[in-house]
């Protein structure tokens, strides 16, 4: 029971390791681009694309996510 125990503890530590927020991985908004937009114009997460949505602001969005409107229309 005891090595049962120790294995659930350190899943349980990994597991609250893993969730804890870094703070400049993920930036706070996923807007990558946009008329006032200053920060990255870039996803660093596999799989997003930036999508432009308008003139004025871009989002990281997954690619299976991106409109079909948008297909074959460039960016
Ligand atoms: C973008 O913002 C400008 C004002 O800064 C506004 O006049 C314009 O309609 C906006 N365009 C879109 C597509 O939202």
């Amino acid at each position: 029971m005891k090595f049962f125990e120790a294995i659930l503890a350190s899943m349980l530590a990994f597991s609250v390791a893993v969730a804890a927020p870094v703070p400049d991985a993920i930036p706070p908004t996923p807007q990558c681009g946009g008329k006032y937009w200053q920060g990255p114009t870039t996803c660093t997460r596999d799989h997003y694309v930036c999508f432009k949505f308008n003139d004025n602001y871009s989002e990281c969005i997954h690619e299976t996510r991106v409109p079909q409107w948008s297909v074959g229309k460039p960016q």
